[in-house]
């Protein structure tokens, strides 16, 4: 097997961000420098370190959902010891990590893998894959904030690309709005910032879908292993 994708399906990292670091000079077989990404690997015999640590023989890819609860970071670890994602798969092996990121209150559906060239191509702004929110605001909004929801708006870290912007109700008192909103970026914060930008923020928000890929009726804090077709089908999109 290539030395680079020996590395990359260990789960440490992407194929691409791996090839890097084999040019750099941070990867060894049997105790030697290679700076060859191509490099044959015999899977059986041969010990390879990355970045000074052993790269553990091929393990087998997981991929899941968590339906995340607000309140919980996603990160791997929390040096102030705070709850995080991880805490609630616990009970896998602890190669996974989440596939992007949910902001602490932000609810709802998070992937988690160890494959890292599925997580390189499922967050790749290229493959601008549709992630789709229900956002509950605050206030009525009016036909022309959607109209600037839909065509774009300015937010600290840029102007936001057409977003998908659907109401689902707003209530009698006109205190909050639902809405369903699809967007294919991943700026920090966007979805918060977009309502923000237009004078109605955000009470609560949850992801419910990725792709085709929807988060039904698993419970809050509960995960489930994707099938192979969920797999596949978020590859292709
Ligand atoms: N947009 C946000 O504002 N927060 C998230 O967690 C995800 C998208």
């Amino acid at each position: 097997m290539r030395l680079e994708k020996y590395i990359a399906t260990s789960g440490i990292a992407s194929r691409r961000s791996v090839k890097k670091s084999i040019l750099a000079g941070a990867v060894t077989v049997n105790g030697e420098p290679v700076l060859v990404p191509g490099h044959p690997i015999d899977v059986e015999t041969d010990s390879v370190a990355f970045k000074g640590k052993p790269v553990e023989p091929l393990t087998e890819h997981i991929y899941l959902m968590l339906n995340k609860p607000a309140g919980c970071i996603t990160t791997r670890s929390d040096e102030r010891g705070r709850p995080t994602v991880m805490d609630l798969v616990a009970d896998l092996p602890d190669t996974i990590y989440p596939v992007g990121r949910l902001d602490l209150e932000t609810e709802g559906i998070l992937l988690f893998t160890n494959d890292g060239d599925f997580a390189y191509r499922l967050l790749h702004p290229s493959h601008e894959i549709d992630k789709t929110y229900l956002a509950w605001v605050q206030g009525s909004l009016s036909d022309g904030a959607i109209q600037r929801l839909r065509r774009g708006v300015t937010i600290p870290s840029g102007t936001t690309a057409p977003a998908k912007i659907t109401r689902l109700k707003t209530s009698k008192n006109g205190k909050s709005t639902q809405l369903k909103v699809a967007i294919h970026e991943g700026k920090k914060r966007q979805v918060r910032m977009m309502f923000k930008a237009v004078g109605h923020p955000v009470i609560r928000l949850k992801r419910i879908q990725i792709g085709t890929l929807k988060l039904g009726r698993l419970a809050s804090g509960a995960y489930r292993l994707l099938t192979s077709e969920e797999v596949s089908a978020l590859l292709m999109l």
